[in-house]
């Protein structure tokens, strides 16, 4: 080999290297695709990597611009540079130098489908477009309609949990739920189930009752933008299953009518008996009694 051919070939290699280290530095992590509520917001994770060592947010510019027009800002740190219909609705929730370019577009419109891609300026030294990762919005003009779980029998005095839950991707207000009876048992929860996506859910414990059967439990959404949803579920609650009492009771009800039945005859027969005693007693002694008064008068007659 020459001279001139290593020359050559150290550069090349010295250009892969360059090339596969630099790309390895400028990447932006974003959701390809994501749900929009028209009129509520959606929250666009973004993570990215900037060159050299780590930077306080202030030296970082990040700038979120249309695919294909790079002049159409939906946000930038400087207001006048946002393109009318997005000004006063874009918010950066990231810290850029936390390499979190997380961006929250609110009262989503019907024509912000986008896709949006990141830029990061690190002024006097590099800019970068991430034009290859950016996030294209799917328009849902109305909301969808939460679901609702619960148990298959619902039994008189026995605690039933429901379940509501919905989907949603405004984290940054992320929508509540109410229940058409007390709150006051319910608690709630937002999980991140990945991908811009979130769930809330709400559980509700309660002792159905006889009274609540044939009733409806409504679970109802409202977004943040002041959209509903809601869903209604039939309740048929089954009566306290009696076989238990009945054979408890049994035993103790038989017994009670024997009672009932001895205790009359016992009384009738002994106040009969009594009386009849005391009636002959008395018939004994006030016969003897006539006889001697009867006796005595003919004495005295007799003395006369
Ligand atoms: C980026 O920022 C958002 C908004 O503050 C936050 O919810 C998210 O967890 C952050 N992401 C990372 C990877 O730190």
């Amino acid at each position: 080999m020459g001279t001139h051919a290593r020359l050559l070939f150290c550069w090349l290699c010295l250009q892969v290297i360059f090339a596969t280290v630099l790309s390895d530095v400028w990447k932006a992590e974003v959701v390809s695709e994501l749900k929009a509520l028209v009129s509520s917001c959606v929250v666009l994770p973004c993570k990215f990597q900037y060159p050299g060592k780590p930077l306080p947010d202030s030296r970082i510019r990040g700038i979120w611009h249309k695919q294909d027009k790079h002049d159409q800002r939906l946000y930038h740190e400087d207001p006048i540079e946002i393109a009318d219909n997005f000004k006063g609705r874009t918010r950066l929730l990231g810290h850029l130098g936390e390499k979190n370019c997380t961006l929250e577009i609110d009262e989503v419109r019907n024509h912000d489908h986008g896709p949006f891609c990141f830029r990061a300026e690190i002024p006097t030294i590099e800019k970068y477009s991430f034009v290859e990762s950016c996030v294209a919005l799917s328009m849902m003009p109305a909301p969808e309609k939460p679901k609702l779980e619960q148990m298959k029998t619902l039994e008189d005095g026995v605690p039933a949990t429901f379940k509501c839950s919905i989907r949603h991707t405004c984290p940054s207000h992320p929508p509540t739920i109410t229940w058409s009876r007390s709150n006051s048992e319910a608690t709630w929860s937002n999980r991140d189930i990945l991908h811009g996506n979130w769930e809330m859910e709400s559980l509700l414990i309660f002792i159905p009752t006889e009274k609540d059967d044939f009733t409806d439990l409504t679970c109802t959404v409202s977004f943040h933008g002041g959209l509903q949803s809601s869903v209604s579920s039939l309740m048929l609650v089954k009566r306290k299953s009696s076989w238990a009492c009945q054979t408890g009771e049994r035993p103790a009800q038989s017994k009670a009518n024997f009672l009932h039945i001895i205790i009359p005859v016992v009384a009738v027969l002994g106040t009969s008996l009594l009386f009849g005693g005391v009636f002959y007693i008395m018939c004994k002694k006030y016969r003897r009694q006539i006889q001697d008064l009867q006796s005595r008068n003919a004495s005295v007659y007799n003395n006369y």
